[in-house]
């Protein structure tokens, strides 16, 4: 399948297929837009514009297949974790359509709504779900983009949804954090199901104007700074790690908050690692950063560990995964 994930300021598209249990890469690609991004796109030529766009992309990059899974934005989605008593899968269904209304800040009617079981306890058979609510509005858009490049969409997944697929480890609970342009996007997953998610208005251009304004500098310059001094110490005495340290405490914060909210809601088990992932994520020393704050082992996400990948493809990737988790996420779902 294909997997595109169309982000505020770049969009980003995964072919994979999948063959004796392995998944083979057949093509990707990458491209960056300037403009509204989907959700904020009024106008017919917006939408046109962006349709071709996307179109001249996929011919360069030769995809095969038309069927696309598309992401949602989780900024514009409501995702909650709902605690039933024990009910069977159908009972489920019926009582998601009755009790969704009161969990989701937009009418039913107007909001399509997914669910997905992730936990049956063990005794109480207590059952946990997933419940993710995007509004109609903002699918369509996305949908039509995609429609308008002349491709097939198949389904949408929420990035979270799409990143617990190709970037939680296979067992354990893990912070998975992506860090794009507009937006942070943070889960708490366990044995790579989303239990928790929450995302926040501040990422890689937050950054960018935290460091043009700590240090005075043009938003080019400080575009540039950040992406070669990163969060380290030693480089620039330190200057631009200090300018970005009270914007990147925010996002510590808010994952600090994200474990405590996790075990007030019953849950026993601690996050053991960090995957980051995101175009922000490629900043200098961001991983020890996150470590040293959070207490956490903090990983730079692979989103291409169940490939099988040739040494070129591996050569020319491996600059690049972190822009790649959602795509790789929606690429390879098989549901
Ligand atoms: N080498 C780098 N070092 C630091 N930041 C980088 C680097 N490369 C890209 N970025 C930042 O990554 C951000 C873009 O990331 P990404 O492509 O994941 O965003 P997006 O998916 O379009 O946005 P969003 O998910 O928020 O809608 C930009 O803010 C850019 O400055
Ligand atoms: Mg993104």
């Amino acid at each position: 399948m294909v997997g595109i994930d169309i982000g505020s300021k770049s969009i980003k598209i995964i072919e994979a297929t999948k063959s004796s249990n392995s998944w083979q890469l057949k093509t990707s690609g990458a491209i960056g837009f300037t403009g509204n991004s989907p959700e904020k796109m009024i106008n017919e030529d917006e939408f046109i514009k962006a349709g071709e766009l996307l179109k001249k992309m996929v011919n360069q990059i030769k995809i095969t297949s038309k069927d696309v899974n598309v992401g949602l934005p989780e900024r514009l989605v409501f995702s909650r974790v709902i605690k039933f008593p024990a009910l069977t899968d159908e009972e489920i269904v019926s009582a998601i359509k009755w009790e969704a209304e009161q969990y989701i800040p937009i009418p039913l009617t107007e909001a399509v709504v997914q669910h997905l079981v992730l936990e049956k306890k063990e005794g109480s058979g207590e059952v946990l779900v997933l419940l993710v609510a995007a509004p109609k509005t903002v699918v369509e858009k996305y949908i039509k983009i995609v429609r308008l490049a002349g491709l097939n969409p198949i389904s949408a997944e929420t990035e979270l949804v799409a990143l617990s697929r190709s970037l939680a480890p296979p067992k354990g609970t893990s912070i998975i954090l992506d860090l794009g342009a507009n937006s942070t996007n943070m889960a708490i997953v366990k044995d790579t199901k989303v239990f928790f998610t929450r995302s926040i208005p501040v990422a890689g251009e937050a950054f960018t104007r935290a460091v043009a304004q700590g240090i005075g500098v043009s938003p080019e310059q400080a575009e540039e700074y950040k992406k070669t001094y990163g969060l380290s110490s030693s480089q620039l005495e330190g200057k631009v790690k200090n300018a970005l340290d009270p914007v990147m405490r925010m996002v510590v914060d808010e994952v600090k908050k994200a474990i405590h909210f996790y075990q007030t809601e019953g849950q026993i088990d601690m996050p053991t690692s960090v995957v980051v992932t995101g175009g922000a994520s490629f900043m200098p020393e961001i991983q020890t950063y996150l470590a040293d704050l959070l207490g956490l082992e903090t990983i730079i996400g692979d989103p291409f560990t169940r490939f099988h990948l040739d040494a070129e493809t591996l050569k020319s990737l491996i600059q690049y995964t972190s822009y790649y988790g959602v795509a790789t996420g929606l690429a390879i779902r098989e549901e």
